[in-house]
């Protein structure tokens, strides 16, 4: 087994597209793959999320949209972020992308979706203006579906009333929270990212909506020893076993990616999941998180698991993915 290795079960991004599908009374699922598909590799998430049904992409730049474009036919590849230069913006035209627009000046020769601010107060229109030719999608976005439904759909009532007389273009404003918890948000198509990769919404179990973790990193047990009651491990001795304890150490750290974001992280040991009790603490320290073992693990190659849960997203070089 490798010091460290990070596993993407692209059959789970399957299941979850059909799952979220399910959710759906007809509307379109286009599956969100910006900033690398969320760590777990864009060209390989977009192809498994069509795959399985989505219709279209979604990116954050023109630059991730390219890279798409080069691989995949799909019709549509939308750019959720603001568009970049006019440089860019040619190559966008020229390569099919439609862009995301939130002002008045609205690019010639290339199919655009104007976004109405309703309540997120970041990138988006205060008002909508009678749409262009070029306009093919009207869209905006949810501040608060995974946590306050009822501002959820003050803002969905808002975009429902600047929109209604529009209802021949595409008209989308789920993301994954929506998606499966409001169904008046799912208009013609849903945009979904996180629950695409088993990432509960909710900061929940993700099975209670039927998602599976599409990352899993694996490690193993370096060292397993006992700490005696009072004894402690790692900098600053900030864990003390208040009783006789097995604990084991895990090789990876900041070098990996298991950064002190990850704190509150369980790992799994031989199967049953155990809470971290040091982490990989101060710049030096690249290695070594140490779990508490459910007993003395037989031998130095006990499987330990981490699952891509709400507190784990990170990416192939430890960054934050959002
Ligand atoms: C405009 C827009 N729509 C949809 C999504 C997908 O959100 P989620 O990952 O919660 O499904 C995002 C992601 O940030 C987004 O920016």
């Amino acid at each position: 087994m490798h010091r460290s290795e990070i596993n993407v079960d692209l059959g789970a991004l399957r299941r979850n597209v059909r799952t979220l599908l399910r959710a759906l009374d007809g509307s379109q699922l286009w599956a969100v793959v910006k900033a690398d598909g969320y760590g777990h590799g864009a060209v390989d998430a977009a192809g498994a999320a069509l795959g399985a049904g989505a219709t279209a992409l979604c990116v954050a730049t023109i630059p991730e949209g390219l890279a798409l474009r080069s691989e995949y036919r799909v019709e549509r590849i939308v750019v959720l972020g603001p568009a970049g230069s006019n440089r860019e913006i040619a190559q966008a035209r020229e390569a099919g992308l439609e862009l995301v627009i939130a002002h008045d000046e609205i690019p010639e020769g290339v199919r655009v979706h104007l976004k109405l601010d309703t309540g997120m107060a970041r990138y988006g229109l205060a008002e909508l203006p009678a749409p262009p030719a070029e306009v093919v999608g009207l869209m905006t976005h949810l501040a608060t579906a995974d946590a306050d439904a009822e501002f959820a759909r003050t803002q969905l009532e808002r975009f429902t009333a600047a929109t209604d007389e529009f209802r021949h273009l595409t008209r989308h404003a789920a993301n994954s929270a929506a998606t499966l918890r409001l169904p008046e948000s799912h208009f013609d198509a849903v945009r979904c990212g996180g629950a695409i990769y088993g990432l509960s919404p909710f900061n929940t179990d993700p099975g209670e909506d039927g998602l599976e973790p599409v990352l899993s990193w694996q490690s193993y047990l370096a060292q397993v020893k006992q700490l005696s009651a009072g004894g402690s491990t790692g900098y600053g001795r900030r864990f003390v076993a208040d009783e006789p304890t097995w604990i084991g150490i895990v090789p990876v750290g900041y070098g990996d990616g298991f950064s002190r974001d990850l704190t509150g992280t369980e790992v799994r040991v031989a199967g049953e999941l155990r809470p971290i009790a040091s982490y990989p603490w101060g710049r030096r320290s690249c290695y070594s998180a140490t779990a508490c073992c459910p007993r003395r693990t037989r031998g130095w190659r006990a499987r330990s698991t981490t699952t891509s849960s709400a507190e784990s997203r990170v990416d192939r070089c430890g960054r934050a993915v959002r």
